[in-house]
C-alpha cells in the first residue's frame, strides 16, 4: 500500500483537503472518507459506469481516477446536483415520469452522464443520446426508457402521471420508492454501516476441485495485526450446509478440507477496514491439493468419475420425468417425425450491484442488513447455519440493485453472521465483481433433446424429451429445474404420448 497524501481539490463546489493513498480509486475515497455513497460501484473496471461523476465537468469513471490526480480539480456527485430548480431535477422528474429507474443502481452514474449530456448539448437528439448515455450500463430497463427520459427533460418539467379512480388499468404510475433512486439517497447493500464496521473478505478456491490445508494461521495473524479473526468451518456452530430446497441442502458456508467449485469460500478474514481492504491475499497460509476435474455432465457421469457427494451415485441429484399415454404406439402411428438436440451455456445474472451486506447484533439478535430476493430463505438457512434459533437472526433487505434470481440463493448471510459472532463487532461484506460471478449460481447450462411425431394432419401425436442439466457443485435450484423443465417441455401443446425426462447431475 502506498504512503498516504495530503489531496486537496473540490466536491460538489466545496474544498476537501484529505489525507489518502494516492492509489485510492476515487470512487472509494468518495464512499469510504468522504461518505459519498451515491456514487455505485459495479466492476472496478471501467466497464459499467455505476461510478461515473464530472470530473473538471466531463463524466469520468470515479473507479478509474486514482486519488493522487485529484488535486486542483473539481469533482461532481449526485449529491451535489441536488436542488429545486436545477437540471438535475427536471432529469430526475422525468425519469420519475418514465419509470427509467427500476433497481436504482445505474441510476446515479446515468443521471451524472446525462448531466453532462444535456450541459453540453440541451437538446439532443436520440443517436446522440445513446451515445451520451453509452458508458453506463443498466441490467434493468432495456435503455429505452432512459433515453427517453433524458430527451425530455430537454423540455419544462413532465407532469407527475396520475390514477383517476376507475381509470387505474392502465395508467402510468410513479414508482413509491423511485424519489429515493433518483436522487441518489437509496440505500443499497454497500451503502449503510455502523462506525467501527470491520471489514469480511473471503479465502476463495483457486482451483475447481481441491483439497485444502491451512499453514500456521496465528503467526500469520500475529503478523497482520489488523486482522481481527480468521474465520473457518472449525467456527461454524449449527449445520454447515445450505440450499433452496431443504432436502438437498449441501452447499458449505466455508469449505470442510475439499472446495468443490472456483470461488468457493474455504476462509474468512476481518479486520480494520482500509488495511484488509489493500491486503493482497495471495499471502494467506494454505496449500491445495488438486483433485481430478469434471465440468460437464458427460465428464462426470462417464462412469469413472469420482463422486462430487457422498451418496449420490453418478453424480446425478434428481431426474424429474413426466409421462402420459404410450410412446412406442404414438411414434409408431406418427406419419413424420422430427429430431431436435439444442445446446445451452452458463447464463451470468450479472446485476450491477454485487452481492453486499452488513451485520451486528441487537441485544441477542443476529441482523443482517443486505440486498436480496429471499430475506425468508436467507433468514432459515443462516440460522441453520450459526447454529441459532430462526428468531434470533433477523434479515432487513436493503434496496436490491438487480437479481434475476441469483439473489434467491444465499451468499454472503451466514459470513456475516459467523463475522459478527466470532468478534462482537459489527461486519460489512462487500463481493467483487470476480467473486460474484465465480461464486454464486447461475443458469444451468444444458443440453436438450427432443423428439416430435405428428400425424397426416399435423397433429403431434407424441413426444420424447431427454435434457441433461450441468447443476454444477451444489444442488441450488437443480431440483426445481429438472423436475419443471419435463413440465414445460411440451409447451402449450396436447400430446397424447408423452415422456419427458431431465436429469440434474
Ligand atoms: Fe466504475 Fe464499473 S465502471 S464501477
Ligand atoms: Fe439500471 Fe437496474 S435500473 S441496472
Amino acid at each position: 500500500m502506498s504512503e498516504n497524501k495530503q489531496l486537496d481539490f473540490t466536491v460538489n463546489g466545496a474544498a476537501v483537503a484529505v489525507s489518502a493513498p494516492p492509489s485510492m480509486r476515487l470512487s472509494e475515497l468518495l464512499r469510504e472518507k468522504l461518505g459519498l455513497r451515491a456514487t455505485k460501484v459495479g466492476c472496478n473496471a471501467g466497464d459499467c459506469g455505476a461510478c461515473t461523476v464530472l470530473l473538471d465537468g466531463r463524466p469520468a469513471c470515479a473507479c478509474l481516477v486514482p486519488a493522487g490526480q485529484l488535486t486542483g480539480r473539481s469533482v461532481e456527485t449526485v449529491e451535489g446536483l441536488r436542488g429545486p430548480d436545477g437540471l438535475l431535477t427536471r432529469l430526475q422528474a422525468s425519469f420519475l415520469a418514465h419509470g427509467a429507474a427500476q433497481c436504482g443502481i445505474c441510476t446515479p452514474g446515468m443521471l451524472m452522464a446525462a448531466v453532462a449530456l444535456l450541459q453540453e448539448n440541451p437538446a439532443p437528439s436520440q443517436a446522440e443520446t445513446e451515445e451520451g448515455l453509452g458508458g453506463v450500463l443498466c441490467r434493468c430497463t432495456g435503455y429505452t426508457k432512459i433515453i427517453a427520459a433524458v430527451m425530455a427533460a430537454a423540455n419544462p418539467l413532465p407532469e407527475p402521471p396520475t390514477a383517476e379512480t376507475g381509470a387505474a388499468v392502465g395508467a402510468a404510475l410513479q414508482r413509491l420508492d423511485g424519489q429515493a433512486k433518483v436522487d441518489g439517497s437509496e440505500q443499497f447493500g454497500a451503502d449503510d454501516w455502523p462506525d467501527g464496521s470491520l471489514l469480511v473478505r473471503a479465502i476463495r478456491s483457486p482451483y475447481f476441485h481441491a483439497g485444502f490445508t491451512f499453514g500456521d494461521l496465528q503467526a500469520w495473524q500475529a503478523d497482520h495485526r489488523f486482522i481481527e479473526a480468521i474465520i473457518t468451518a472449525d467456527d461454524i456452530a449449527g449445520e454447515n450446509a445450505f440450499g433452496v430446497i431443504p432436502p438437498f441442502a449441501d452447499q458449505p458456508a466455508l469449505a470442510e478440507n475439499t472446495a468443490r467449485f472456483r470461488g468457493e469460500a474455504v476462509a474468512l478474514l476481518v479486520g480494520e477496514a482500509e488495511q484488509l481492504a489493500m491486503l493482497d491475499l495471495d499471502s494467506f497460509p494454505i496449500s491445495w491439493h488438486e483433485q481430478p476435474v469434471m465440468l460437464t455432465p458427460a465428464e462426470a457421469q462417464d462412469g469413472n468419475a469420482p463422486l462430487l457427494h457422498a451418496g449420490r451415485a453418478d453424480n446425478l441429484l434428481v431426474t424429474g420425468r413426466v409421462k402420459h399415454g404410450d410412446l412406442e404406439a404414438g411414434f409408431a402411428a406418427a406419419a413424420q417425425k422430427a429430431s431436435l438436440t439444442i445446446c445451452t451455456s452458463y447464463v451470468e445474472h450479472a446485476p450491477i450491484e454485487p452481492e453486499a451486506g452488513v451485520a451486528w447484533m441487537d441485544k441477542d439478535v443476529l441482523v443482517i442488513k443486505t440486498c436480496t430476493q429471499a430475506p425468508v430463505m436467507d433468514q432459515e438457512d443462516t440460522a441453520k447455519l450459526l447454529g441459532l434459533a430462526l428468531e434470533k437472526v433477523r434479515i432487513i433487505p436493503a434496496a436490491t440493485g438487480g437479481g434475476f434470481g441469483t439473489k434467491l440463493d444465499v451468499s454472503l448471510q451466514p459470513l456475516l453472521g459467523l463475522a459478527v459472532l466470532k468478534t462482537g463487532k459489527p461486519c460489512r461484506m462487500v463481493y467483487s465483481r470476480q467473486e460474484s460471478m465465480t461464486s454464486t449460481t447461475k443458469r444451468h447450462p444444458a443440453n436438450m433433446t427432443a423428439t416430435l411425431a405428428a400425424d397426416g394432419q399435423g397433429k403431434l401425436t407424441a413426444m420424447a424429451f431427454e435434457g441433461r442439466f450441468n447443476t454444477g457443485a451444489y444442488a441450488s435450484w437443480g431440483p426445481t429445474v429438472a423436475t419443471r423443465v419435463p413440465i414445460h417441455a411440451s409447451g402449450p401443446y396436447r400430446v397424447p404420448h408423452y415422456l419427458a425426462q431431465a436429469h440434474a447431475v
